[in-house]
């Protein structure tokens, strides 16, 4: 029997274009998209706990994301009229204001097409025993590649910080011929990338130094070092 399961999405996939309810109006993702940078995230259920530190978490940091040009939206297997009533909740206990919208995928199409659904974890079900939804981000750029992909089980929040962390540093990458080392930060040192010869480094990075020839750090003038 042919198999039916969507091709796997991997880093530098288009993201898959859908149609959708959401708590801001009908939406066509790839629309949605336009040209900006979109965050893209499940969580399991409404009316959760860690769901509920999670939203809250990102609410507040969405002007951050804001920005960079970067959009959030969020997805659950629930109806629009859960997340609405919900999302009252989030504001109350957490005092982060979701104006992102969130998608109301009940019969978990999207889901399925992101992959978003979890069998390993036989307590991630709902009472008819149908796999929620995990917390899976996505971070997608305005060509509409997928850039990043996290997965998250069930049991542990996420860390809204890291994700804008990481935008910060594919922001940076695209501009400018560097990667970022472990838990870079904005501001920090960043690296030469491997594709750029020292000549041409001397010229676009005139401070750099080279630990071995395979890894050269440089600051990037405070312009550069900064979101723009
Ligand atoms: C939570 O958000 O706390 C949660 C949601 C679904 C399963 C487990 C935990």
């Amino acid at each position: 029997m042919a198999d039916q399961r969507p091709e796997p999405l991997r880093l530098g996939s288009v993201a898959p274009n859908f149609k959708a309810e959401t708590t801001a109006g009908p939406i066509d993702f790839h629309e949605f998209i336009g040209d900006k940078w979109v965050v893209f995230f499940s969580h399991p259920e409404d009316y959760t706990p860690v769901c509920t530190t999670e939203l809250g978490a990102f609410a507040k940091l969405e002007p951050e994301f804001s920005k960079r040009g970067a959009k959030l939206i969020g997805l659950s297997a629930n109806t629009l009229g859960s997340h609405e009533g919900w999302i009252k909740d989030i504001d109350e206990v957490t005092g982060g204001k979701v104006t992102f919208p969130i998608i109301a995928d009940k019969e978990r199409k999207i889901a399925y097409l992101y992959d978003m659904i979890d069998y390993q974890d036989t307590t991630n079900v709902d009472e008819k025993g149908i796999a929620f939804t995990i917390r899976s981000v996505f971070i997608i750029d305005p060509n509409k590649k997928i850039r990043l992909i996290m997965s998250y089980p069930a049991s542990t929040g996420r860390n809204s910080a890291e994700v804008l962390r990481v935008l910060d540093s594919l922001q940076t990458g695209d501009k400018y011929k560097i990667t970022t080392p472990i838990n870079w930060v904005p501001g920090d040192d960043v690296i030469v990338a491997p594709s750029v010869k020292n000549e041409q480094a001397k010229e676009l990075f005139p401070d750099f130094r080279i630990v071995k020839p395979y890894l050269r750090f440089t600051p990037l003038p405070k312009e550069k070092a900064t979101v723009s």
